[in-house]
């Protein structure tokens, strides 16, 4: 999930350090850089964010070529001796890596045996020393055989003392080359690094190499051959990273729902969006399946009981890292939809690439309409949330929801002959929750901030959103939060609970309201302190005693998923903060998961 740039040109140090800047998204464990200096590698490196390599470099302005690197750490701890660039043991050739050397041992006990020293935990360490112990006379045959001896995902970008240039591989990790509107070269795990500063890009593809110089990209298969690409004109995207008034990008990215759920309704309306939708014809696909990870798995979970609520086949939601490697029956009557807010997440991109091997219609739920994802699918839907920039995603997840409640409205359009209509309902929405406080949430960050574990029940939808209320939590607050289904409470997990223990619990379905309550009292029975979240308030207030509440608006059930998560978002970001945790960049995580 690295980030990797590379370089060549005026203000060599200055260029990968703002590159770096907007990789940050994808890693933030360590960071490094390495130029060629007096036809030397000369490696700077330091461990944890970005800032500690900025405020260490003394040289900005040298025209050179240079690489630079911020980690997310899969092989080795995060300290400065797995941090990135790694160099050849002789130091002549350096490189950044993303992604993961699957037959690493191998290769490095094989290294080893030929007098090669290595000085870090990672994987990474063996691509420097494989080019080096390679018998090939040029560099770029070298470089090439020793990539080719690589299994796993690779994005990498090399520099060796002599030259001037920069060579690059990709295998699955992303990597992206263009040259700048001033004449000079760069290439990025990200076109973001391009933004204002170039007007088209190529992309590399998997098995293919590129070497750059000053003034010359040359592409090349894995065989040595020359090969020629096409470049792709950089589009315009919403790059809007201004943090404005906030303390930080979650609270700014929940505090913004309304007016992305006004902006999804309206783009939807538009006849471009509306034709895709209804050129998606329904009534050809006898099973749907959904498929992400993380928060997109559980808004494909909130997909699958809007979608069957109106379907008669058969939706069902999957992990995509389960999903890859269990027996899938899909041919060319299944429709696959990808939930991914970035589009890139590795698990998900090869369940993907798996479903369109076997025939399947993707389509695919996006936030970022220039990624690996959006490219492949045979249909792209955009969640219109605008860039969201903490780790923990919020704004992106109510927006696909939204757009599984539109696709619900147009199936059933299709299948009931019902008029395809949501714009007046998203709406209404936007305008409650814009007017929502969440100041009472205080109460509970005070009532909560010691606590190491949380409980929550729930039933049908309201399951899901605990779930990722959990997920929230545990992401930004390390609070162990774990969310069950309410009628699995005396299954098991009763045992666990005591006087000391609190659960919240979800019911927004009227339908499942006493049976929950039913779970809710059998749990305060033990002692548990319960917190009610429900919309019924009069029913729920006189059936539970010694019962805490969070009262919620009353909207339509399809939609109380958002209005139900939202005081989730806002507690989680609340008590991140009052236990002096950054909620944007939570330890051992990062936003883009691009390594299996
Ligand atoms: C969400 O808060 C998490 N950071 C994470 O679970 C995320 O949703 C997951 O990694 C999937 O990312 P994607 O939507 O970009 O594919
Ligand atoms: N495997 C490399 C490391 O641990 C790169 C990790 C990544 O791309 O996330 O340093």
């Amino acid at each position: 999930m690295c980030g990797i740039v590379g370089f060549i040109g005026n203000n060599c140090e200055q260029n990968l350090i703002d590159a770096l800047y907007k990789l940050e998204y994808r890693g933030y464990d360590s960071a490094g850089i390495s130029v060629i200096k007096d036809g030397k590698i000369d490696t700077i490196k330091t461990a944890g964010e970005i800032k500690n390599l900025d405020e260490m470099l003394t040289t900005r302005n040298s025209n050179t070529a240079g690489i630079a690197h911020t980690r997310w750490a899969t092989h080795g701890a995060s300290n400065v001796f797995n941090a990135h660039p790694h160099n050849s043991c002789n130091n002549k050739i350096s490189i950044v890596h993303n992604g993961i050397i699957e037959n690493y041992i191998e290769l490095k006990q094989d290294l080893i045996k030929k007098g090669v020293v290595f000085y870090s935990e990672t994987d990474s360490e063996v691509i420097p020393n494989l080019i080096y112990k390679s018998n090939n006379k040029s560099f770029i045959k070298k470089f090439i055989s020793a990539c080719n001896l690589l299994n796993g995902s690779y994005a990498i970008a090399c520099l060796n003392s002599t030259e001037k240039k920069l060579y690059l591989a990709k295998n699955k990790s992303p990597l992206y080359i263009s040259k700048l509107n001033t004449g000079e070269m760069m290439c990025a795990s990200d076109i973001i690094c391009f933004e204002s500063k170039a007007v088209d890009y190529y992309t590399l593809e998997d098995g293919e190499f590129a070497v750059i110089s000053k003034d010359n990209i040359r592409f090349y298969n894995s065989s040595f051959k020359i090969i020629k690409k096409q470049s792709s004109k950089l589009g315009k995207f919403d790059f809007s990273f201004e943090l404005g008034n906030f303390s930080h990008y979650m609270e700014k990215e929940i505090c913004e729902i309304p007016k992305c759920i006004d902006n999804l309704a309206r783009i939807y309306s538009s006849k471009n969006l509306t034709e895709i939708l209804i050129n998606l014809n329904i009534n050809s696909f006898n099973k749907i399946k959904i498929i992400g990870c993380g928060t997109a798995y559980h808004a494909s979970c909130m997909g699958e009981k809007l979608l069957q609520d109106v379907l008669k086949v058969d939706v069902s939601s999957f992990v995509a890292s389960e999903f890859r490697y269990s027996k899938q029956l899909i041919d060319n009557s299944t429709l696959c939809i990808f939930v991914s807010q970035s589009g890139e997440t590795a698990d998900t991109l090869e369940a993907l690439k798996l479903a369109i091997e076997l025939g399947a219609t993707t389509l695919v739920i996006t936030n970022t309409m220039h990624s690996t994802m959006a490219k492949l699918a045979h249909v792209v839907l955009p969640t219109c949330a605008g860039v969201e920039k903490s780790v923990a995603s919020t704004k992106a997840y109510v927006c696909q929801i939204c757009v599984f409640y539109i696709l619900k409205r147009c199936f059933d359009s299709q299948i009931n002959k019902k008029c395809f209509d949501f714009y007046e309902n998203l709406e209404n929405l936007s305008v409650l929750l814009k007017n929502q406080k969440y100041d009472y949430l205080d109460s509970f960050v005070k009532l909560l901030s010691d606590e190491n574990e949380l409980y929550f029940i729930g039933r049908d939808k309201d399951l899901i959103s605990s779930n990722e209320a959990c997920l929230k939590l545990k992401e930004v607050t390390y609070i162990n939060a774990n969310a069950y289904p309410a009628g699995e409470l005396k299954h098991g997990f009763l045992a666990l609970i005591n006087q000391s223990s609190y659960m919240f619990v979800i019911a927004t379905e009227h339908h499942l309201l006493e049976k929950t309550l039913n779970a809710l009292k059998e749990a305060s029975s033990r002692g548990a302190n319960i917190i009610l979240v429900t919309q019924f308030k009069n029913e729920a207030s006189s059936m539970c005693e010694n019962v805490k509440f969070i009262y919620l608006p009353c909207f339509d059930e399809d939609l109380m998923s958002i209005v139900s998560i939202i005081p989730f978002q806002f507690l989680s970001y609340k008590l991140s903060v009052s236990k002096n945790i950054n909620p944007d960049k939570p330890r051992n995580l990062a936003k883009s998961v691009t390594v299996e």
